[in-house]
Order: C-alpha cells, then sequence, then structure tokens
C-alpha cells in the first residue's frame, strides 16, 4: 500500500490518533511528524517541517491538522508544490482531489464535521483526479508560484 505522512498542533491530538488507527487499518504506512501532546505549538512549524519532509517523495499525500484546519492549511499554501485542500463533507473531500489534485488535505480538531473525517480521507483516496480541463487550471495555479 501507499505511504501518508501527517502532522497536527495541539488542538487536534486525538484526531491525528484516530486517523493513523484508520489508515493503519487499510494497511497504509504513515509517517506520524508529531505533535504527540498538548503543548502547545505553532501551527505554521508542523506545516512548514511536514511539508518540506513531504517533498522529498514518497508521499501519495499528506493530511494535516490543527484545531480548525485553516492556520495549517493556509501555511502549506505558501510553501511551493503544495496544493492544500481544507476539507468539510464528502464532496469537498472528492472535489479536492477529482478538481483540484490536491497532494495535502486538511481538518480540524475542534470542528463538529457531519460526517467523519475518516470518511472524508476514504472519499479522497478512492477518487481519481479528472485532468482535461482541470488539469489546466491545476497548472495555472502552480504557475502562480511563479508570478507573485
Ligand atoms: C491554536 O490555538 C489554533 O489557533 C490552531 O489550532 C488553529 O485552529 C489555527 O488555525
Amino acid at each position: 500500500m501507499g505511504k501518508i505522512i501527517i502532522a497536527s498542533d495541539h488542538g487536534a491530538i486525538s484526531l491525528k490518533s484516530e486517523i493513523i488507527d484508520f489508515l493503519k487499518t487499510k494497511k497504509f504506512d504513515v509517517k506520524d511528524m508529531g505533535v504527540y501532546s498538548e503543548d502547545a505549538v505553532d501551527y505554521p512549524d508542523m506545516a512548514v517541517v511536514t511539508c518540506n519532509e513531504f517533498k522529498k517523495g514518497g508521499y501519495d499525500f499528506g493530511i494535516l491538522l490543527c484545531g480548525t484546519g485553516i492556520g495549517i492549511s493556509i501555511t502549506a499554501n505558501k510553501i511551493k508544490g503544495i496544493r492544500c485542500a481544507l476539507i468539510h463533507d464528502l464532496f469537498t473531500s472528492e472535489m479536492a482531489k477529482a478538481h483540484n489534485d490536491a497532494n495535502f488535505i486538511a481538518f480540524g480538531g475542534r470542528v463538529q464535521y457531519s460526517v467523519p473525517v475518516t470518511q472524508m480521507i476514504e472519499k479522497f483516496m478512492e477518487t481519481k483526479f479528472a485532468g482535461d480541463r482541470h488539469l489546466r487550471r491545476v497548472n495555472k495555479i502552480m504557475d502562480t508560484e511563479k508570478l507573485c
């Protein structure tokens, strides 16, 4: 099976454990970048170290978690090569892969979702990138890194 990298700040410790348990039952190799306690850390630090590890290669995709998923996804999207989608339901999970070919997905440990996060991750994993006009748009996203 594939390899997935995951990290959280102190706001999503138990969600991270839940996701890791789920991924292991699906036989994924999981690289857990921390954190491992509820001692406060700064989510941008977790995003940077995790995205840099991802960029070394060998990972199918990454999962980033903070209290809301917002701060850590904003940070990740400032790192060259990263397309991090903030997911909130099964539809956005599907579209993040089909239309955006996201290489990271983000969730919040303090958010009340209408479906379990593990189901949203499963939906992302089973969806294929649609290519075609969506490839053109994704290429434009990546070209923006060179323009701004
Ligand atoms: C940390 O208190 C909190 O701000 C963080 O987990 C996240 O929600 C930021 O977007």
